[in-house]
């Protein structure tokens, strides 16, 4: 039988765009583009250290992490009422939905915004109301993961988490994360505020072994209790951990075009995304920060394709483990892996 996808969809960008999948690793303060960073800055009378927008983009040359969050930080300093944060996360969702992306969990960085006095009351009504416009008129599925700021101290994030509970937060939220500067931050001194946020229902991943060593992706799993890796990139170094993140089916939400803009390898042909995957793990591909990295999830999804040429079998393999990995109901998640499975059969019958 010719089948309308087969004809329709015949190269491999189409094909990924008609994927359905899961983002499961996006800073929503870093989907912020310079085009829409200047319209803000202007509207409320910031003005920035670039000439245009051309100047701020030149200015996305990373050594590493680190260089990259102070850019990002400062990126996010725009950001005042709860319309800037409305705009910036429908600019975001149309772009996932444009990629296929039925499910989104993404991750907002509180800190960055309570200690310049930008509250839980200015951008969580922004962001909620966005996604809500954004559910009606695309019917994506949409999730928020409060991240702590780990170069912070654990008293700060129990601040952190104590405002977004007395604001009555805590049921916009699905779960808790950890990220920004990895190296000399492990884990473990954040343990009493995941083990809060279980308490809470709330679901628990972390950034671990980006840039720093495997003990802290078993720091991740052992003290913080998560149910994902965010990156998990050293994992490699490490056979005992792999067989850990196996036997557990940990999901890993790694960024290969995060991982080459901050120098985490310095080829995407260097990733170890493939050979993790030939390994049974469960790898995720997303964008991290895509306003900073050169790519949404889609562009993420084809060029690692072409450098590690990943096969279309792959490229179901990891969609379809971006939906399982997901915190998405079992109803929404049977739904999506059902229309990945009409599209394997039609490509292979095309
Ligand atoms: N790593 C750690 N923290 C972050 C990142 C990242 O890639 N992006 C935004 N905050
Ligand atoms: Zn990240």
């Amino acid at each position: 039988m010719v089948s309308p996808m087969s004809s329709l969809e015949t190269d491999d960008a189409a094909f990924i765009r008609s994927l359905p999948k899961a983002e499961l690793h996006m800073h929503i303060e870093g989907s912020l583009e310079p085009e829409l960073l200047f319209a803000i800055a202007e509207r409320n009378g910031i003005s920035l250290p670039y000439a245009d927008v051309e100047a701020l983009r030149a200015a996305y040359s990373f050594a590493d992490l680190q260089s990259f969050l102070d850019l990002y930080y400062q990126g996010a300093d725009v950001l005042r009422t709860e319309d800037d944060f409305a705009d910036l996360m429908a600019a975001y969702l149309e772009r996932a939905h444009a990629d296929g992306v039925r499910r989104v969990e993404m991750f907002f960085d509180p800190q960055t915004h309570t200690e310049r006095g930008v509250g839980f009351d200015v951008f969580m009504p922004g962001f909620l109301r966005a996604m809500n416009e954004a559910a009606n008129r695309t019917g994506i599925s949409t999730a928020l993961i409060l991240c702590f700021l780990r170069h912070l101290s654990p008293e700060s994030a129990w601040e952190t988490f104590d405002q977004a509970e007395q604001g009555g937060y805590l049921d916009s939220i699905i779960g808790v994360g950890l990220d920004s500067g990895e190296v000399g931050n492990p884990p473990e001194q954040f343990a009493d505020v995941f083990d809060r946020a279980a308490e809470a229902g709330l679901h628990r991943v972390a950034h671990a072994g980006e840039e720093g060593p495997p003990s802290y992706i078993w720091g991740a799993l052992d003290a913080l209790d998560v149910e994902r890796i965010d990156h998990g990139v050293r994992a490699e170094e490490d056979p005992e951990l792999i067989a850990r993140l196996l036997i557990d089916k940990v999901p890993l939400t790694m960024c290969p075009l995060s991982n080459l803009a901050l120098c985490v390898v310095d080829d995407l042909a260097d990733h170890n995304l493939g050979r993790l995957l030939d390994q049974g793990l469960m790898v995720t591909i997303n964008s991290d920060d895509p306003a900073y990295f050169g790519g949404y999830v889609g562009t993420n999804y084809e060029q690692t394709a072409e450098a590690l040429e990943l096969s279309r079998d792959e490229l179901v393999q990891l969609a379809r483990n971006s939906i399982r990995a997901s915190f998405a109901s079992d109803e929404e998640k049977d739904r999506w892996l059902a229309e990945i499975a009409e599209l394997d059969e039609l490509a292979e019958n095309g």
